[in-house]
């Protein structure tokens, strides 16, 4: 079965869809807009919802609505406000510490009964690093060496309680067995942590880990830690040959590859027709005001916004990935993109403000439908990132004529059969790796 993850972004991926008549130019901070979203991709029984985030305001004001509510705080309220989906935030491994992070994901897979997953990113950009007493961004290796880390402290953390410890026993007088706790008195290169974590161990153990750079330095850490995968990619021969990748690096450091959910992003722009589908594609990049865009290509390509012709393709001399600190594998998607497609900087530009340098696509449903069973049936993914341009309608769309398709090819599931967030990835909940004593033989 499919794997399906709502990717929620304001009004919409599309970074002109607050422009539209339709759209609420302020629903970014509107929790009532994001419940709405969520009974949406619960209605169309869809495995999980996601919100990015990184600590920084992310763009000019000027350019679409911005700032962003803090994830596990929206997600607490979106688990009030549903009872099945996957609630999955992301969060730094760069501008956290394990204890913090460790027990506010703790406390939604709590709240949620077990939906909680926790997107575990780098965070590339100098601009956040100087909201964190720094002047510079850290190196990349250095940055996803911290995270292997963080994410070593954080799972002894949450293994710090054993499923066993709470007792209640009221009768005897103890409410907890002391023995059953384990603190990691953690020392390593990044961070000093004793534990125990004050929050006992969660329903699904610990949240759903989902990963999201597709580095070399990124895949090496899904390949170690992530149960899902989040990625960009452009085209079928990409996809596959990152899923092929990925999966190997699972296996060989000992995992199931099938433990390691892969899902590409897609932006679907849904039409009755393909020409409806076009025409809402064409409105949208018509509402792009380029010289924001331009500004932030040039930032990511690292070279002035003059050199950068909106009539022109990109300039040949840009840097290698191996000059990048920030993002690299969306540096190399960008200009790969450009090249193959020999787009002018507006064409880039209008490619990007879809999605970002995922996949956008235009069609009716039943095409939105191929080109997703043609990438999960050729080994390009275990699933999708569902990326809609305008939101609700978007997501509308995609649940109401595209999940009944796939349902009715076998495709995708018609009711939630499981609880947790794992219950949906088809993953087993993690033993403790302290546990003395055997999950199961604990209650
Ligand atoms: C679907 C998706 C969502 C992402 N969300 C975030 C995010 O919310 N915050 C963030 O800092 N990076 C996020 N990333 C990762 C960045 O886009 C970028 O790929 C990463 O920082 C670069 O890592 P790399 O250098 O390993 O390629 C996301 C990536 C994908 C594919």
């Amino acid at each position: 079965m499919l794997h399906l993850n709502a990717f929620l972004m304001g009004v919409g991926h599309h970074e002109a869809a607050w422009r539209l008549p339709e759209s609420d130019a302020f629903a970014q901070t509107d929790v009532e807009h994001f419940k709405r979203l969520a009974r949406i991709a619960e209605r169309g029984k869809l495995d999980s919802l996601f919100l990015a985030d990184s600590p920084v305001l992310w763009n000019s004001i000027g350019r679409r609505p911005a700032g962003t509510l803090e994830p596990t705080v929206l997600l607490t309220a979106l688990a009030g406000a549903t009872e099945h989906i996957g609630l999955i935030a992301t969060a730094s491994t760069t501008y956290n510490e394990p204890f913090n992070l460790a027990r506010r994901f703790a406390s939604l897979d709590h709240i949620s009964g077990g939906r909680a997953g926790w997107n575990i990113v780098t965070t590339a950009g100098v601009e956040a690093a100087r909201n964190f007493n720094l002047d510079e961004l850290p190196a990349h290796r250095d940055r996803y060496e911290r995270a292997a880390e963080f994410i070593d402290v954080s799972l002894k953390l949450w293994d710090s309680w054993d499923d066993a410890a709470p007792l209640g026993d009221k009768a005897g007088g103890v409410w907890g067995d002391d023995d059953l706790l384990h603190p990691p008195h953690h020392k390593g290169r990044y961070f000093r942590v004793a534990g125990p974590l004050n929050v006992p161990r969660s329903p699904q153990g610990y949240p759903l880990l989902v990963q999201a750079g597709s580095s070399q330095d990124g895949k090496e850490l899904a390949a170690r830690y992530a149960e899902a995968v989040f990625t960009a990619q452009q085209t079928l021969a990409e996809a596959q040959a990152f899923y092929v990748d990925l999966k190997r690096r699972a296996a060989a450091l000992g995992r199931d590859p099938d433990t390691i959910k892969i899902l590409p992003g897609i932006v679907p722009a849904i039409g009755a027709t393909e020409a409806e589908a076009r025409a809402l594609e064409e409105e949208l990049d018509r509402l792009i005001k380029p010289e924001y865009a331009r500004q932030q290509l040039a930032t990511t390509l690292r070279v002035a916004p003059e050199d950068l012709h909106l009539d022109r393709e990109l300039p040949a001399d840009l840097p290698s990935e191996d000059e990048i600190q920030g993002a690299k594998s969306r540096y190399t998607l960008i200009v790969t993109l450009a090249r193959r497609e020999r787009l002018t900087v507006r064409q880039l530009i209008a490619r990007l403000g879809g999605g970002r340098g995922h996949r956008t696509f235009a069609g009716t449903p039943e095409q939105v439908a191929d080109a997703i069973e043609e990438w999960y049936r050729s080994g390009a993914a275990d699933g999708f990132n569902i990326m809609p341009p305008v939101l609700p309608s978007g997501l509308e769309a995609f649940v109401d004529h595209v999940v009944p398709i796939l349902r009715r090819r076998g495709l995708f599931r018609t009711e939630y059969t499981g609880s947790t967030l794992r219950d949906h990835y088809g993953l087993a909940r993690p033993a403790n790796q302290f546990a003395r004593v055997p999950v199961a033989a604990a209650h």
